[in-house]
């Protein structure tokens, strides 16, 4: 199914980076942004939702609406591709997990140091002194698009709590952003999976590793800005293509590994 030369890159990279978007999370039943129809720009308005100014002018709509994205993510199983990536995380010492999404999958598939760029749901913080704030656990029971809900109050200084994702606008967090370049610009192998490559500043991820002479590999179901720029550009689903390619390059049979634990 795979060229002879792809498996070889495979065999013998030493680093490597898997740069995963939301397509990953996508055969969890977790919407991505910009398909069209199903993505929740489709359906949601990104200003209002996505963006400090928004959050200021109604925190209640936003604050409700990424409970119910918690709670979608909460009630989600990690697919075959978290667990095919969390299963080469094994096979390459040296591979570094960076992500966009801001869900918990890969973590909850076995990941471990995924380097979380756009922040995460789980991880909200007050507005006023930047604390971290500590969800109740549990399951949120939010409808389709969430319900309006006051933001719980910082327990040090009351002020609003505010969802732990980066916003359209804001900075990436500094030391990410740094150990995902140094990754970028030091890796022989980089894999670019499920995301549309059209975020800035993320997306120049990609095309620093190949500057740097890397091997990049996309795996996307649909043609993205990064196609152009791929050395390999394999169509389809990750949950399906990644789990394939661990099995012809390295005999990992990453289903049934995940089915006896
Ligand atoms: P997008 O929605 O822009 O792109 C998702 C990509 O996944 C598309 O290119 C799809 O073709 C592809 N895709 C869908 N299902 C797939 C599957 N099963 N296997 C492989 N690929 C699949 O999402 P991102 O690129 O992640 O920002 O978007 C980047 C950022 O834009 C997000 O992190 C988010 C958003 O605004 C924040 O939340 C801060």
């Amino acid at each position: 199914m795979f060229s002879d030369t792809l498996l070889e890159a495979l065999r013998t990279a030493q680093k490597v980076v898997v740069f995963t978007g939301a397509g990953v999370s996508a055969e969890s039943q977790i919407a991505t942004f910009r398909d069209a129809l199903v993505g929740l720009w489709a359906n949601f308005n990104p200003e209002k939702l996505a963006t400090l100014r928004g959050y200021k002018q109604d925190p209640a709509l936003v604050w409700g609406w990424y409970e119910w994205r918690r709670m979608q993510v909460l009630l989600a199983q990690p697919n075959p591709a978290h667990l095919a990536i969390a299963q080469m995380t094994m096979r390459y010492p040296a591979l570094t997990l960076i992500t966009q999404n801001v869900d918990d999958l890969h973590e909850r598939a076995g990941s471990t140091s995924v380097i979380h760029l756009h922040g995460s749901l789980h991880r909200p913080h007050c507005l006023a002194c930047r604390r971290p704030h500590a969800l109740p656990s549990g399951i949120p029971d939010e409808p389709e698009g969430g319900r309006r809900l006051a933001p719980p109050r910082c327990l040090h200084c009351g002020g609003p709590i505010r969802p732990g994702v980066v916003w359209f606008g804001e900075n990436l967090p500094k030391a990410e952003w740094r150990a995902a370049n140094k990754a970028a610009k030091d890796c022989d192998l980089f894999f670019s999976i499920g995301t549309s490559s059209l975020v800035h500043p993320v997306a120049t991820l990609a095309l620093e590793a190949a500057k740097h002479r890397a091997c990049i590999v996309q795996i996307n179901t649909q043609p993205t800005e990064l196609d152009r720029v791929a050395h390999y550009n394999l169509v389809g689903k990750a949950g399906e293509i990644l789990p394939a390619l661990c099995r012809e390059a390295f005999g990992l049979d990453v289903c049934a590994e995940n089915e006896t634990q």
